[in-house]
């Protein structure tokens, strides 16, 4: 998902900073938004051996204390099931990000097989409460659609046990 940032890059759910290993050279700064402080401890050493600046600006994606197309891409790695006003979100990624840039995204969602989706959507709510929110019926593809992105290079792959198993990997362009 890292390949191809370049230049700023917002990172939200930065969570304790998994992808720091593999942000590209093109890099130059990442703006990470992170409500849990707990993870923000956990990403101290991983930031420490960045090859860019990390610098946190915010708590909540719905919510971006940034200007309007200020930066050149946005990360988002198993970060739309959670935040809790996903459109928001969305629409914030949307008004921060460039006209040209793109989101670069991996989402797990809802499963194309009619069983599971409904086992999804039957115990999203218990899921939700002991999984930090996680929703499991959200696409990534149609939410970043509904705001103005265009998803383009998408794929879907299915890894992992069935209930999240069904994963977007791509970019939208803004
Ligand atoms: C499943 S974790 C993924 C973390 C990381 N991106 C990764 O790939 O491991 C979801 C992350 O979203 C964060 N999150 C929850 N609510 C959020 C919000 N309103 N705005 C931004 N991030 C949020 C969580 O704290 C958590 O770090």
């Amino acid at each position: 998902m890292c390949r191809g940032l370049q230049g700023v890059v917002l990172e939200v759910g930065f969570g304790t900073g998994p992808n720091i290993p593999f942000y590209p050279p093109t890099l130059t700064r990442v703006l990470a938004v992170e409500p849990s402080s707990g993870a923000r401890g956990l990403a101290a050493d991983r930031i420490a051996t960045s090859p860019v600046p990390v610098e946190f600006v915010g708590l909540d994606g719905a919510r971006i204390d940034l200007s309007d197309a200020s930066v050149d891409c946005v990360l988002s790695t198993w970060t739309l099931c959670t935040i809790p006003d996903v459109d928001a979100a969305v629409a914030e990624m949307h008004r921060v990000l460039r006209p040209g840039g793109a989101v670069h995204f991996v989402e797990h969602g809802v499963s194309p097989r009619p069983s599971t989706a409904r086992w999804q959507r039957r115990i999203e709510p218990v899921w939700g409460a002991v999984a930090g929110g996680c929703h499991l019926t959200r696409d990534a593809p149609d939410l970043l659609r509904a705001h103005g992105f265009e998803p383009h290079e998408v794929a879907v792959v299915h890894k992992g046990p069935d209930l999240v198993a069904r994963m977007s990997v791509g970019t939208a362009r803004r």
